[in-house]
């Protein structure tokens, strides 16, 4: 039995390491995982009363369009909850929107390199993938507009993109929605987006009432800390909205995950703190690396892609056995990075220590307490 054809030569998605698996594989007792862009502070502690209150429903399906969510993130948002729809993860959302909108001979232009879903969603529904190289490890929207044609269906922006980080500015992102063609859908995923500082970041959902080419995607997995949930959406027109609800599993998003995400939507106070804590422990790692004369690229996400100068899986490995995970960025199409995701101020000094052996740097004063 053969599977169809788009699927031969497509690998696998190879996520980062488990802790639990590094532990036991290596016989550490302590191990830190930077290499999933997770919350390190976890999520808010009022979603673990929440969950309790679920327990009388644990027989009952949940509700398939996740209306109550969506009602509470319209609320949020100031907008309907008609231009919303929930995924199980952002993840089902870009399969979504490719199930919806792809068919063979159809295109899709994105960077290289970024999230790998579009490409693999693209490339199962039997489009072409379009990919266009960054600049600087920066969206190059002008040859993105080129690459565009009349077999174009779908535009994917990753803003911050995952794995550099970097991010398009509100006056790039207008321009570059004024130069698109009105049969294309611009997908521009935000999953990083409450983690941005940059004044300049775009409002995109701002754009959303004149722009039925649009949809935004968001998650609770990142700064909310509830990946384990999978539980993510889009913002778009009703219209747009309406046609991903028909490719859409009848329960896709299940009762805990929309409780949890209910809840921690109410605790706003905990995603200020983790921003902040977010961008002091960006300043920590980056810091370090100015004095050890290493480039990054410059990211607004909880993450940061940066050039070891040594082939990355040596680095990679020689972290593993020290207890540190991280991302190689042989895996990436960056040989020589690693991505690492911004910890706490003890897992970042862990981790600059581990660097520090691995470079055969001096280990930082600071990195040394
Ligand atoms: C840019 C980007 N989009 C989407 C996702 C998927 O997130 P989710 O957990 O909501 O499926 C990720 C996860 O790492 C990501 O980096």
């Amino acid at each position: 039995m053969r599977t169809k054809a788009t699927l031969h030569g497509l690998p696998v998605y190879q996520p980062g390491k488990l802790l639990e698996e590094v532990k036991r594989e290596l016989g550490l007792d302590e191990v830190i995982k930077l290499a999933s862009n997770e919350n390190p502070f976890g999520c808010s502690p009022k979603v673990w009363e929440s969950l309790a209150k679920e327990r009388e429903f644990f027989a009952m399906y949940p509700e398939g369009d996740a209306r109550g969510l969506r009602l509470e993130l319209a609320d949020f948002y100031g907008t309907s909850p008609d231009r919303i729809v929930c995924g199980n993860g952002s993840d089902e959302i870009v399969q979504m929107i490719a199930r919806a909108y792809l068919e063979p001979g159809d295109q899709a232009v994105m960077a290289d390199i970024t999230f790998p879903r579009y490409k693999t969603m693209t490339v199962v529904e039997g489009a072409k993938a379009v990919e266009v190289p960054l600049v600087n490890g920066v969206h190059d929207l002008d040859a993105m507009v080129e690459a565009v044609n009349e077999k174009t269906k779908i535009v994917w922006v990753c803003n911050p993109n995952n794995p550099t980080g970097t991010v398009i500015s509100h006056t790039e992102l207008t321009r570059f929605l004024s130069r698109l063609p009105d049969h294309v859908l611009i997908v521009v995923d935000e999953a990083y987006y409450e983690y941005v500082t940059d004044a300049d970041y775009p409002d995109t959902l701002s754009l959303l009432p004149d722009d039925p080419r649009l949809i935004v995607l968001r998650t609770f997995s990142k700064i909310y800390g509830l990946a384990a949930f999978r539980i993510g959406y889009g913002i778009a027109s009703p219209e747009l909205a309406r046609e991903l609800e028909k490719v859409r599993e009848p329960f896709n998003t299940n009762r805990l995950a929309q409780r949890a995400a209910r809840t921690a939507l109410t605790d706003q106070d905990f995603v200020c703190n983790c921003r902040e804590a977010n961008r002091k422990g960006m300043d920590q790692i980056v810091r370090q690396l100015e004095n050890w004369g290493l480039s990054y690229f410059p990211s607004q996400g909880n993450f940061l892609l940066l050039d070891t100068q040594r082939p990355a899986q040596e680095v990679f490995d020689v972290l593993l056995r020290q207890g540190v995970i991280v991302r190689s960025g042989s895996a990436l199409g960056y040989p020589t990075h690693i991505r690492v995701t911004i910890g706490t101020e003890e897992q970042n000094r862990r981790f600059l220590q581990a660097l520090a052996y691995a470079l055969e740097k001096p280990i930082p004063k600071e990195a040394a307490r």
